[in-house]
């Protein structure tokens, strides 16, 4: 059979063969006395809050499961507006947001639009890995620009600009980051969206992780900085409903008719039960509950990165958000007598029953020196995962 060339472009997600490895030895290792520690899967380890269920149930039982607008419920685009009011002070109206099917056909609806063959985008190495193949499948190029710790391993506006050629077409950011949990300074976001305006390009911002922001600095959607910006959210991470897939975009009014067409023909709608269940996201006492475990998160952050400093495992950057560590296992690995991240995941996996992701997927710059840990787990599974860590490497 011939596979199209676009898809064999798409590069295998490497770290799911690590994942693999380490989910048959966790059945094997199961009821022993040191059960494996998941610390490679990103994802939150709670699930939707009660009001968040019951919405749903209620959806099924009183048959709300047509389909709905491409663009989403209009009761729950106008409580997405009304959140960034009321925590971000900033005004989104409902009209330019559409409700997607997880932040992943946000990405990729946003691709499409914007990106024609042969352009590229530019991007921070390490990086979320899907977001280059978002680009490939809409047959533009990622390219991937080295950053390091003093950047928060995020792009700057003076990169931008040097790396910017004929066929770049923009930038596509994350802030906080899926690997590094490092978010872009306000006042340097600023300056790369000017750079990319002023080359008439476009700035999209992943802000899945936003609202697991625990720095006031950096806790700001990119959203304040201009309507151009296109903003890409999710329930999955804050709001604990990765499975449910549902998510937004924030897009300029010009875009909306344009990404409405392609939702229409493409997903027809985001899933009407999920949109229903989300309408309960927002109610008080879901909000309370979220931040009662967005605490639960900062309070992992800040046990499990100085355990990890302490036992050699750098992480060169604390993060700011979201619920991952990027370390450089350099040290550890030397000590292990592993040559890479890839080894020390497999070594880890095997002597201390800890599964960890190593960078491989995230990039090429440095990735062969860095492991990304997940603290989506409880404080009791991260306090086991550094005893066990620190018996092989202290
Ligand atoms: C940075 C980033 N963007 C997008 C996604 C996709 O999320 P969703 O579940 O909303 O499709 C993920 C998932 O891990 C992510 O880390």
């Amino acid at each position: 059979m011939h596979i199209a060339s676009r898809a064999q472009k798409i590069e295998p997600f490497y770290v799911m063969e690590v994942a693999k490895a380490a989910a048959a030895l966790g059945r094997e290792v199961a009821h022993t006395d040191a059960p494996m520690v998941f610390l490679n899967i990103g994802e939150p380890d709670f699930t939707a809050p009660p009001l968040v269920q019951a919405a749903a149930e209620h959806a099924v039982r009183t048959g709300q499961s047509q389909y709905t607008q491409a663009t989403g419920l209009e009761p729950l685009r106008e409580r997405i507006s009304a959140w960034y009011a009321s925590r971000f002070g900033v005004d989104v109206p409902a009209r330019r947001i559409v409700v997607t099917a997880g932040a992943s056909a946000a990405l990729h609806l946003a691709c499409l639009a914007l990106i024609e063959s042969g352009d590229e985008i530019l991007m921070p190495d390490p990086s979320y890995p899907c977001n280059r193949h978002f680009v490939s499948a809409a047959e533009g190029q990622a390219v991937l620009i080295p950053t390091t710790a003093e950047e928060r391993f995020q792009l700057s506006a003076a990169k931008v600009e040097a790396a910017w050629g004929s066929r770049t077409r923009g930038v596509l950011l994350a802030s906080p980051s899926n690997p590094t949990g490092t978010s872009i300074h306000p006042d340097e976001l600023r300056r790369i969206h000017q750079v990319v305006q002023a080359k008439g390009g476009i700035t999209l911002v992943d802000e899945i992780y936003l609202a697991l922001s625990f720095d006031a600095q950096f806790g700001q959607t990119a959203l304040a900085l201009d309507d151009n910006i296109i903003s890409i959210n999710s329930f999955s991470k804050y709001f604990n409903m990765t499975g449910w897939r549902l998510g937004w975009m924030v897009v300029p009014d010009t875009l909306v008719p344009v990404i409405e067409r392609l939702a229409q023909n493409l997903f027809i709608c985001p899933s009407t039960i999920a949109q229903h269940a989300a309408l309960a996201c927002f109610e008080s006492e879901s909000i309370a509950l979220y931040e009662q475990r967005r605490n639960e998160f900062k309070a992992r952050r800040d046990y499990f990165i100085p355990a990890l400093n302490a036992m050699g495992l750098t992480v060169p950057v604390m993060p700011d958000g979201a619920f991952y560590a990027w370390a450089d296992c350099s040290a550890a690995c030397a000590k292990l007598g592993v040559k890479d991240s890839w080894d020390f995941a497999y070594e880890v996996m095997h002597r201390a029953h800890v599964a960890v992701t190593p960078g491989r997927d995230f990039g090429t710059a440095q990735t062969a020196n860095f492991v990304r840990f997940s603290t989506a787990s409880s404080m009791a599974q991260l306090q086991e995962a550094v005893t066990r860590l620190r018996s092989i490497l202290i």
